[in-house]
């Protein structure tokens, strides 16, 4: 069975001591993933060393950075490299969020530089992807996000691919309590792993967690995980409460 993954994003929230706070409770309050699930915890950069610390010896919890450069290292002032992530215990990096491609003019060019990298320095990616509310009212969103895999990953190796996790996330549905319903979800999971069969084979498609994030909280994670091509969530609001994101996690298959 693919791996069951519940992934928190924090985005730009919580001090350090609310962060600590929150890991705590996290790791005294829930149980110990089962084998084939895992808690990924996405934190500001200035939480990633004493999330990692704290995680240490937890089965089942990993830490991610929400973003990392393109670059190997150098004069970037304020960036942060993949190589620095792994240095202190990173073993996950979010890319390409819809927030980051909006607002921080991420294209899918750039996304698969910052792809290289990442995997070069033995981080997984989460690869995100989705459609705004426009491209989903005109019904292309298939399209739209097969272009995303398209020009991001296509680049890569089969072995190279496998390391990734995707997260589709319709931009319409993120932080805006309107979920997908866990159809919608399964559908474009389903168009998803078609499009990675098509290019990598069925056999490689079918290894890859396909998460899905936009709005999921706990009184609606389990349905939404039960479909067969989703493979958990990336989970913003909901992760930064204790017994909330609990919940999602006791929500995977
Ligand atoms: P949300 O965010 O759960 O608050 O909708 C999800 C995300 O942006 O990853």
């Amino acid at each position: 069975m693919r791996k069951q993954i519940a992934a928190a994003n924090w985005k730009m929230n919580l001090t350090y001591a609310q962060g600590e706070q929150l890991v705590n409770d996290l790791l005294s309050q829930s149980s110990v993933p089962e084998s084939n699930r895992e808690v990924v915890l996405g934190v500001p950069f200035p939480y990633l060393s004493m999330v990692a610390q704290k995680i240490k010896g937890h089965h089942g919890y990993s830490v991610a950075a929400q973003n990392c450069s393109q670059h190997k290292a150098g004069a970037y002032t304020g960036e942060t490299s993949a190589e620095m992530l792994t240095s202190i215990g990173v073993q996950y990096v979010i890319l390409g969020h819809s927030e980051r491609r909006e607002y921080f003019s991420e294209s899918n060019q750039l996304l698969a530089d910052k792809l290289n990298i990442a995997l070069s320095y033995g981080l997984t990616p989460i690869f995100c992807c989705g459609e705004p509310l426009s491209i989903r009212e005109a019904e292309t969103q298939n399209s739209f996000v097969e272009t995303q895999l398209r020009e991001s990953l296509f680049h890569l190796s089969a072995e190279e691919l496998q390391k990734l996790v995707i997260a589709y996330e319709p931009i319409w549905a993120i932080g805006t309590g309107k979920t997908a319903t866990a159809d919608q979800a399964q559908d474009m999971h389903a168009h998803l792993r078609s499009v990675l069969a098509a290019q990598y084979g069925a056999e490689v498609a079918n290894r890859i967690s396909i998460l899905y994030g936009g709005s999921v909280k706990g009184s609606n994670a389990a349905e939404i995980f039960s479909k067969p091509d989703v493979d958990g969530g990336l989970v913003g609001g909901a992760s930064l409460k204790a017994d909330e994101f609990i919940q999602v996690i006791n929500g995977l298959k």
